[in-house]
């Protein structure tokens, strides 16, 4: 072994005495004081605004660790103190980095400049993307991509990253007021060809308090893209596969 590996290999134990130490002391308290610790994520935000910053909320209270990002640091560290332990600040790349899951909830004409600027990061890992392409927003890029579907486009602007579509269908303020709802749950629409990442994501939006509702590959997420008879909609999960023909 290594001098390197020595060194990580005690630091690791260390941790991991230091977490199962935490654990430990944190069994004696109200269960009300913190949600899942066991299984919990890093998860990188990048483009911390509506949507970003409602449901890395809702990943840090249940239990995930969030690193928010944007182009306003300062933003970002307000939020991240706002909503407490478990929630950090960072540059898009450090919250890149920093994630084993990513979630993209930026402008879509802003995709292209952070797939290039971060693809070492990106390389490999789970993304979330919940971007969407708005012609009035996002200009010609945006049409374009609505024409070829944003299943096919997203991945070839973040290269090497396990893209699922997510939270792309209704609007962040319903995403926000509806989070662990009682009765049937907002559908949460997914597209995904990875099995793994879909897996990912479907614990992450079942954390946030949502029901995901897995629509197939990555083609299909023009099934839900802006300008389709689903978008914008608060449906059940129920609701959402009667509309898209999928099996109940
Ligand atoms: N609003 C909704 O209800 C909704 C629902 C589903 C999907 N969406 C889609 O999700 C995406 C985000 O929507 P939103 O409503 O959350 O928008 P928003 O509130 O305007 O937030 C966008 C975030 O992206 C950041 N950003 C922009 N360019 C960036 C860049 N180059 N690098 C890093 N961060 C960047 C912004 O940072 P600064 O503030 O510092 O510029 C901001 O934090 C959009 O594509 C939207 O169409 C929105």
């Amino acid at each position: 072994m290594s001098e390197n590996e020595a060194k990580h290999g005690r630091r690791g134990f260390i941790r991991i005495a230091g977490t199962a130490a935490l654990r430990l002391a944190l069994a004696g308290l109200p269960c009300v004081l913190r949600a899942a610790a066991p299984g919990k994520l890093r998860i990188g935000v990048i483009g911390s605004g509506r949507v970003g910053g409602t449901i890395g909320e809702l990943w840090v209270k249940a239990g995930h660790e969030v690193m928010f990002s944007s182009l306003d640091i300062e933003h970002d560290r307000k939020l991240a103190a706002g909503i407490g332990s478990g929630a950090r600040a960072g540059t898009p790349k450090e919250a890149a980095a920093f994630g084993e899951v990513l979630f993209f909830a930026v402008p879509y004409a802003a995709l292209p400049g952070l797939g290039r600027d971060l693809a070492a990061e990106i390389k490999g890992k789970i993304v979330l993307d919940a971007s969407n392409p708005i012609p009035g927003r996002d200009g010609d890029m945006a049409k374009a991509a609505l024409a070829s579907g944003t299943g096919v486009v997203s991945p070839q602007f973040l290269p090497g990253a396990r893209i699922v579509r997510a939270y792309n269908e209704v609007g962040y303020a319903r995403m926000r007021d509806d989070a662990h709802r009682a009765g049937e749950r907002l559908g949460i629409p997914l597209a995904a060809d990875d099995a793994q990442a879909l897996k990912t994501a479907v614990r992450l939006v079942r954390d946030a308090g949502h029901e995901p509702v897995v629509v197939g590959g990555l083609a299909r997420a023009r099934e839900f893209d802006y300008g389709t008879p689903v978008f914008g909609r608060p449906l059940t999960a129920a609701e959402l596969r009667n509309a898209l023909g999928l099996k109940p």
